[in-house]
């Protein structure tokens, strides 16, 4: 059962570097955070996802963790995080830190001590080392690195090397099973990082990579979901309000696993990118494009209901906006595509996910140079755009100084410029969360059912007892719908029930009650 507050909860995902710099040293902090805890609620946001803000050496942004237990002092301090729990919970906030389960830094003191001459030491097989200076299986390794004369398997980056956390068929002398006591211990040593952050206050994880803890053999996940049912135990015994969301994509694995939610991805097997990303396409077919010549939602909504019909009860899907690792949404969508696009995300059950800044429609900066192993992510992460101020409202440091430069368009969206227009992204992004918190029909537990997903069509749905229709499309469209007797409670654009014709004007959006 996942836990009770997601029932209505919606998240705002913030990139601590980039939220807001109260200290004036040209990156976010937690104070920042703390400062606009009034402005994520009156989103209509009642949950965050902060990306790590522990100590590291930001190879990878904060993905390569040196002390698990540790704020990085660009942050602020320990206390500084204790303290936004307490604000954001004053205001009905939960919050939700980053969990690196899978790797850590190669400066983390564990590592150090396992790659060190001085063997065996208490971390010896606290990472996954080979018995020689070579791999010999298919798992991406380091060798030359360490004092030890052994290679070292990684998780993504060359800086992140894999906690061992043993295998489910050992093959190599160097393959320790999972019951063996060092792989028991790193099991213990992430619950304790667990408890300790949720005893300070925080509401549960983001979990990165959850699925790659168990390697090689493990490939219907039963080693690394046996994992994550231990922790779930733990979790249910000693913090039962926690929750988790996994960065998965197979609700169907990582939900009964424990995990309370996943998030739908764009990983091809999701299809997700075809709906909001489809722009590196040869013809951008995303489907909320005015003009895609063949838009087709289908593949997309038979993965999703699959999921839906086999997870129903056990935890939630996530459609998030973007996230950290994507293009943001505005690369390949104009203001009137983004309003549809939320719509839909807003109104699916589940629980929804907003990226910081997509909700004024912040642009993806795709010629910057990579900033902490960014690469071509680093466009997703530059500075909140809050006013005309100063560097945008981000911060009072001088714009060389800033950790990556700010939108220089000179119509770059603001939060200051959208608060005053009625019909902005920003305040139909309000309204659509109004609309969903006052419904208990469009939260994550209100029955859905898809009515129509032709290709070309409107897509067409149910919740609860209310219809719910988008068109994308840049002309009207009529769809046969149970529409008879019902009438708008809201829509973007123009839509009428006409017998059994549900009537859609061009780029359209309405939910019937
Ligand atoms: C997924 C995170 O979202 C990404 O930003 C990070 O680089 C990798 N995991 C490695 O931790």
């Amino acid at each position: 059962m996942p836990a009770k507050w997601l029932k209505d909860a919606v998240f705002y995902e913030i990139y601590p570097q980039s939220f807001r710099d109260t200290n004036a040293d040209g990156i976010g902090d937690l104070n920042g955070i703390i400062e606009k805890l009034d402005y994520v609620k009156s989103l209509g946001c009642n949950a965050l996802w902060i990306n790590p803000c522990f100590d590291s050496p930001f190879h990878d942004a904060g993905y390569d963790v040196r002390d698990y237990k540790k704020v990085a002092s660009r942050y602020g301090a320990n206390e500084d995080l204790y303290r936004l729990f307490d604000e954001a919970h004053k205001k009905g906030i939960r919050v939700l830190l980053d969990l690196v389960p899978g790797h850590t830094s190669e400066e983390h003191p564990w590592f150090r001590a396992s790659q060190s001459a001085d063997q065996p030491n208490e971390f010896t097989n606290r990472y996954i080392w080979t018995d020689n200076w070579f791999c010999g299986s298919n798992l991406n390794y380091i060798a030359g690195e360490a004092e030890r004369p052994n290679a070292y398997i990684v998780n993504f980056f060359k800086c992140q090397p894999a906690l061992n956390y043993g295998f489910l068929h050992p093959q190599e002398r160097w393959q320790l099973p999972m019951n063996h006591p060092d792989c028991v211990a790193t099991r213990e040593a992430m619950k304790d990082v667990m408890r300790f952050w949720l005893s300070h206050g925080c509401d549960g994880f983001r979990v990165d990579m959850a699925a790659s803890l168990v390697k090689y053999d493990d490939e219907v996940k039963s080693g690394t979901c046996a994992i994550w049912r231990e922790v779930r135990s733990m979790l249910d015994r000693e913090f039962p309000e926690a929750a988790i969301v996994a960065e998965w994509a197979r609700p169907d694995l990582s939900l009964p696993a424990g995990f309370d939610m996943d998030f739908i991805l764009n990983d091809p097997h999701t299809h997700y990118a075809t709906l909001l990303r489809d722009y590196y396409a040869p013809v951008n077919n995303s489907w909320f494009k005015k003009d895609a010549p063949a838009r087709d939602i289908h593949p997309f909504m038979d993965v999703y209901r699959r999921w839906y019909e086999q997870t129903k009860g056990a935890g939630y899907i996530c459609l998030p906006t973007c996230n950290h690792d994507t293009p943001r949404p505005r690369f390949g969508l104009d203001e009137t595509e983004l309003k549809l696009a939320y719509a839909f995300i807003f109104t699916m059950p589940g629980v929804p996910f907003l990226y910081y800044g997509d909700e004024i429609g912040m642009r993806y900066q795709d010629s910057l140079p990579t900033k902490e192993g960014g690469y071509q992510r680093t466009g997703t992460r530059t500075p909140m755009q809050w006013d005309g101020g100063k560097n945008l409202g981000f911060s009072d440091a001088d714009a060389e100084a800033l950790y990556l430069p700010v939108d220089p368009a000179a119509d770059a969206p603001t939060v200051a410029g959208q608060e005053s227009e009625p019909d902005s992204l920003l305040n139909t992004v309000k309204a659509l969360l109004k609309l969903r918190h006052g419904h208990e029909d469009l939260q994550a537990d209100g029955a859905f059912e898809i009515v129509c997903s032709d290709p070309g069509q409107p897509f067409v749905y149910r919740r609860g007892g209310l219809l719910l229709a988008v068109n994308p499309a840049g002309k009207a469209l009529a769809v046969k719908a149970p529409a008879n007797g019902m009438s708008p409670i809201y829509a973007i654009g123009k839509a009428s029930v006409d017998g059994e014709n549900l009537v859609l004007g061009p780029q359209s959006f309405v939910v019937l009650g």
